[in-house]
């Protein structure tokens, strides 16, 4: 950690300081989220409300973590604190079938095409374990196609490959081999790629996260996603969309709405359950059999779960889900998203700065290391989308001075990329570009970048 940014951030953030000494005796790095860990410290919030986080000192961060994409509507929404509250005295846990998550089925069913059954779980890793799991009791094949870069969740079958570097060596500590040869690697937005694998492996199924690798840094294209729709459909192979972290947010009908897809299955969460803990695996009757006693495959997948459905999270969802279907929290979020981009974009120009701002819907993507053409549109993707040159990590050391010197500015930045919600303002709008300024500057000044 450099010398002006350090001194300020352990200035400003004095209480976090003290938690995080506590905290690295509890966790390993200190964090429960490998995504939390921040040199020196990170940021510890008492409270969050709308696009706001607030530390025990009252320092505000305008939040563009977002709940790690769950928050769309912003923290706190009155309509959300009320279901919860309402359903609270009534039970947490009645072990039981319940009425609300009929309701929240319903709402599930109305709003994502796909959608025709369902079932819940407590997690997106566990939606997308769950589909590969149907998926293969299904087909009677074993082999899984994932694009390189994509990320859906933490589970054996699908991290490898999740992240960058890629290219070759990309077994992951713990992953059996026997686990990792099940996967089958593809680049992404490559057509011709998924079908020589297909003919090559024969695989259960094909898993596709949203418009791309971890919320869009690579950006997929209506155009991909509806040539990998035919093309899995002609091979009779099964298709996942990944929509945990597109659904509901990108539009009220998901990605899949938004291109005119209808995937097999759907795996979803975040916005799904309102912000409390919650997932769900959506798609076929005929595929979710798999899941039913007594089903014409012979065969069932056991799926039992303690928290499946639980109703706080079915309340959340439901309150969350109604004001979703208005399609304001989508719009809004996406209107945002553009104008920090197109905003950010002109203070890198004015400051000669090597960075682009990119992104599609409520995403906001940083490159760090760009000196190519400056965006001519919101549609632009840096280096033509060419996946090794765009999703590359970045110096560790930049990395947390970066997301350091946003907070100082008042900014909660998570990693190189940002999202909005139904809350950010244009008043935050303004904070955030000036506080990207200020980092440029406090940056250059400790020697990090150019
Ligand atoms: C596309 C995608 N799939 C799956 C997951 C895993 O979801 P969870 O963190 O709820 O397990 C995530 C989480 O960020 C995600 O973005």
């Amino acid at each position: 950690m450099t010398n002006r940014i350090n001194q300020l951030f352990h200035e400003k953030f004095a209480s976090s300081a003290q938690h995080y000494e506590r905290a690295s005796t509890l966790f390993p790095n200190g964090v429960t989220h490998d995504a939390r860990f921040l040199q020196p410290f990170p940021f510890y919030a008492t409270r969050s409300e709308g696009s706001k986080k607030y530390d025990a000192e009252g320092n505000a961060a305008i939040d563009y973590w977002v709940g790690h994409g769950a928050m769309l509507l912003g923290h706190s929404h009155p309509a959300v604190v009320e279901a919860v509250q309402k359903q609270m005295p009534l039970g947490t846990h009645p072990g039981a079938c319940h009425e609300l998550e009929l309701e929240w089925a319903d709402w599930v069913r109305k709003l994502v095409p796909s959608a025709e059954m369902m079932r819940f779980t407590n997690s997106g890793t566990e939606a997308t374990l769950m589909a590969l799991r149907v998926a293969r009791i299904v087909s009677d094949k074993s082999k899984v196609i994932k694009f390189a870069g994509n990320f859906h969740g933490w589970h054996d079958n699908l991290i490898p490959a999740a992240e960058p570097p890629h290219g070759a060596g990309y077994e992951v500590p713990g992953v059996t081999d026997g686990v990792f040869g099940d996967l089958v690697i593809v680049p992404p937005n490559d057509l011709a790629a998924v079908e020589a694998a297909i003919d090559e492996h024969d695989p259960s199924c094909v898993f596709l996260e949203g418009n791309g690798s971890r919320w869009g840094v690579v950006p997929v294209r209506k155009e991909f996603l509806q040539g990998l729709r035919e093309l899995t459909k002609r091979k009779n192979v099964i298709f996942v969309l990944d929509e945990v972290i597109t659904g509901f947010r990108v539009d009220k009908h998901s990605f899949q709405g938004v291109c005119d897809v209808v995937p097999d299955m759907t795996t979803l969460a975040k916005v799904l359950a309102g912000g409390l803990p919650g997932g769900c695996l959506s798609g076929r009757a005929d595929l979710m059999q798999a899941l039913a006693y007594n089903n014409p495959l012979g065969k069932k997948m056991k799926h039992p779960g303690t928290y499946n459905a639980n109703p706080l999270s079915a309340a959340a969802g439901i309150a969350a889900l109604e004001i979703v279907a208005t399609n304001e929290p989508s719009q809004h979020s996406n209107a945002q998203a553009a104008k920090l981009r197109k905003r950010l974009n002109d203070v890198f120009a004015d400051k000669s700065a090597k960075w682009v701002a990119y992104g599609d819907f409520s995403a906001i993507k940083i490159h760090a290391d760009y000196d190519g053409p400056r965006p001519d549109s919101d549609d632009f993707i840096p280096f033509d989308n060419d996946y090794l040159k765009l999703d590359v990590g970045f110096d560790k050391t930049l990395s947390h001075a970066f997301r350091c010197a946003l907070l100082l500015g008042g900014v909660d930045w998570m990693g190189w990329a940002g999202s909005t919600s139904l809350a950010h303002s244009d008043e935050d709008i303004d904070v955030t570009v000036a506080a990207f300024a200020d980092a440029i500057d406090l940056l250059r000044e400790d020697g990090l970048i150019e």
